[in-house]
């Protein structure tokens, strides 16, 4: 296990000022020269937004709602992370090369990182955005057993980097505006997590037409059973238990956690709220994109 405890828990490298994994740093030429093809179907997210419930959703659209047809591989495979890379592990740049059409392809790049072959093919792309509170919740919980990451030491010393854009993919709020923007110029289809629990079905409708898809009643059904939180949780496929313990340890912390919104009440001191607010409130009051953040 040399090797892998090498790759892991080894600090973020900047990458034209956003931070990285290491390993994706140092082999961004092949992330940058990615091959988008006119039919891939990009599903961008910053971290814990929702990125493995709106795949999974994707892929049972693709697949006419057929609940084993969507068990065939697990959720990491079938739509395969486009820039990690993590030596000996995982090579998504490698690995979507070898897929067939029409590919489902999952970044967390902001914006203005992603390879310029996507724009170039006018590529589709679902962005799924999630109160920052929450997210800063789960993320923290993610660093803890995802071992790619830095160690998040503690709650305090994490949100203070979260606020400051120190974590892996940069800066909650420059993500998810830079996405907003993105959408007066090109066909980006932006969801909200909170919507997506709210209204399961609405947004399940707005995917489809999105992608110009016709879903019989019958498998809207399936699909809105099988990608509900606790089944997911339940689903070897979607909950992430086939990644190797060294990569993820779900005894410290399982990939499918909580799927709630507000559960940053369980968390933030009323200071730490205070500062979120501070943080994130005045800076969405001058842009069109609005959250939930209260909730
Ligand atoms: P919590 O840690 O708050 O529970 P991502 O896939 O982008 O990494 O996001 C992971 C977050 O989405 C986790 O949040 C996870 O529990 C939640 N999640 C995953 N599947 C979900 C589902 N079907 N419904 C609601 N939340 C889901």
């Amino acid at each position: 296990m040399e090797e892998a405890d090498s790759v892991f828990r080894r600090p973020l490298v900047n990458v034209h000022g956003v931070p990285l994994f290491w390993s994706i740093a140092e082999e961004w030429a092949q992330v940058e020269t990615f091959q988008a093809r006119p039919d891939d179907l990009l599903i961008a997210t910053y971290p814990k937004s929702g990125t493995t419930w709106i795949s999974e959703i994707v892929d049972m659209i693709y697949n006419d709602g057929d609940v084993e047809k969507c068990q065939r591989d697990a959720i990491f495979n079938r739509v395969p992370f486009m820039e990690l890379i993590i030596p000996g592990m995982s090579n998504g740049v490698a690995r979507l090369a070898e897929r067939p059409s029409p590919r489902l392809v999952k970044t967390h790049l902001p914006v203005q990182l992603l390879p310029e072959s996507f724009w170039e093919n006018n590529c589709k792309i679902i962005y799924v955005a999630r109160n920052a509170k929450d997210v800063a919740v789960s993320y923290y919980y993610f660093h803890q057993m995802a071992k790619i990451h830095p160690e998040p030491g503690t709650w305090q010393e994490f949100l203070e980097r979260f606020v400051a854009g120190e974590v892996a993919f940069g800066s909650w709020f420059h993500h998810v505006k830079g996405w907003w923007e993105k959408k007066k110029d090109h066909p980006v289809l932006y969801l909200f997590y909170e919507d997506m629990k709210e209204n399961p079905s609405r947004e399940l409708q707005k995917v489809t037409q999105f992608l110009g898809k016709e879903v019989t009643e019958e498998a809207q059904k399936r699909i809105l059973h099988h990608t509900a939180f606790r089944e997911m949780q339940k689903n070897p496929t979607s909950n992430y238990r086939m990644l190797s313990t060294a990569e993820m340890d779900h005894s410290v912390s399982p990939f499918m956690r909580k799927g709630i919104a507000g559960d940053w009440k369980n968390h933030f001191t009323v200071a730490q709220n205070e500062r979120f607010d501070e943080a994130y409130t005045e800076k969405m009051k001058e842009s069109t994109l609005q959250f939930r953040m209260q909730i």
